[in-house]
């Protein structure tokens, strides 16, 4: 949801530490035999701002399934209080919300076994915040570099209270449902940090050095972003990305319409080619294959021959996954039976949670 300039600016010791302890967390969901396992909760979460695009396809979605699949106790999170961070309108939430649920179960996400929720349906989150906030100052979250970042990409808004602040919310989010793992690229890991900072703050300062909550850990993914058409981050807004609920024809327009460079032999070529090798890649990761291989295939055949290609690898790659998500989609009663379902388990541990938390603040009456 941000861009690299994150990077640059997060302290380096504290990115190595994080990168240990998620190699660390990595063996352990891939040990089946590993001790400590039944204890891991995963927590994530999308923004519907948009139609999920290749890139999550590739760098969050198949990951979770295959948490899932290993065993692992996993809730998605609907953020959509979140959207509301950095824009003047929430935009059409319910067609988003049902639009990623259908993605989610399409990649693989199956209800029965992780459970799905909204920001909405879950008030004790909102809840959690308030003693969350007491347990960090101003200037700690002024300083966030995510929070900075996306302030500067909103092109001179003030900052809202709810852009400041909601690293906290998102610290509500994990330690509601005491989510101990997160999986998350690096533009997010200062908000892992901050909840951990909020985890230990409240063990110390209102529960009298008990450890009531976790500090979880990020789980950083492997795979690298995938960059856009041309080259830069994908994104649905700037139109070069490839939606998930695209028609094969849309598909195929898009790519038609996608800037290439002058030169006509392919080869791949990330600095120098970026819209080439972007392409090269994102047919590779459908296909299974080296971008590399895939250039010297096309050579001479040009950008109109690796147009080709990339639509004929991404429509059969996402065939069936757009199969079973128009059939999703045309059962919206299915889909919302779905989200109260995950709102219920997710909302009994939220309160389970925050009737804790006011227990250890004296608050019981
Ligand atoms: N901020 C995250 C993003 O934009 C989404 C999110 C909300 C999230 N709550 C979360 C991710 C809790 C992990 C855990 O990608």
């Amino acid at each position: 949801m941000t861009t690299l300039q994150t990077v640059d600016t997060h302290d380096d010791a504290s990115y190595a530490a994080s990168v240990a302890r998620s190699d660390t967390i990595h063996e352990l969901i891939q040990d089946p035999g590993a001790r400590g396992r039944e204890n891991l909760r995963v927590l994530t979460g999308d923004r519907p701002t948009g139609p999920l695009h290749i890139g999550h396809l590739f760098a969050t979605l198949q990951s979770r399934v295959a948490m899932q699949d290993n065993g692992i106790d996993t809730f998605i999170l609907v953020a959509d209080y979140q959207v509301i961070t950095d824009r003047d309108r929430p935009g059409d939430l319910r067609s988003a919300t049902l639009g990623q649920l259908a993605d989610y179960l399409a990649a693989g996400i199956d209800p029965e076994r992780s459970t799905i929720f909204a920001h909405s349906a879950v008030p004790a989150i909102g809840q959690l915040m308030l003693p969350f906030l007491s347990l960090v100052t101003d200037g700690e979250l002024r300083r966030n570099p995510t929070v900075k970042d996306e302030l500067a990409a909103t092109d001179g808004r003030p900052l809202s209270g709810l852009l400041l602040t909601y690293p906290v919310h998102q610290a509500a989010d994990i330690l509601s449902v005491h989510g101990t793992v997160v999986p998350v690229g690096r533009d997010q890991l200062p908000h892992v940090e901050q909840t951990r900072a909020i985890a230990r703050r409240f063990n110390q300062r209102y529960a009298g050095g008990e450890e009531y909550f976790r500090a979880p850990d990020a789980l950083l993914t492997d795979v690298p972003v995938l960059p856009g058409l041309d080259g830069r981050k994908m994104s649905t807004s700037r139109g070069n990305g490839i939606a998930l609920a695209m028609s094969a024809d849309e598909t195929a327009t898009r790519i038609r319409k996608a800037r290439t460079d002058s030169e006509r032999f392919i080869t791949y070529d990330p600095d120098r080619r970026p819209e080439i090798s972007s392409m090269l890649r994102t047919a590779g990761l459908f296909t299974g294959e080296p971008p590399e291989a895939i250039a010297d295939r096309i050579g001479d055949g040009g950008a109109a021959r690796l147009k080709e290609v990339l639509t004929a690898a991404v429509n059969d790659g996402l065939a069936a996954h757009r199969k079973r998500r128009a059939e999703l989609i045309a059962e919206p009663a299915y889909l919302e039976d779905v989200l109260h379902q995950g709102n219920g388990r997710a909302a009994e541990l939220a309160d389970r949670t925050l009737a804790d938390v006011q227990q250890r603040l004296g608050m019981h009456y």
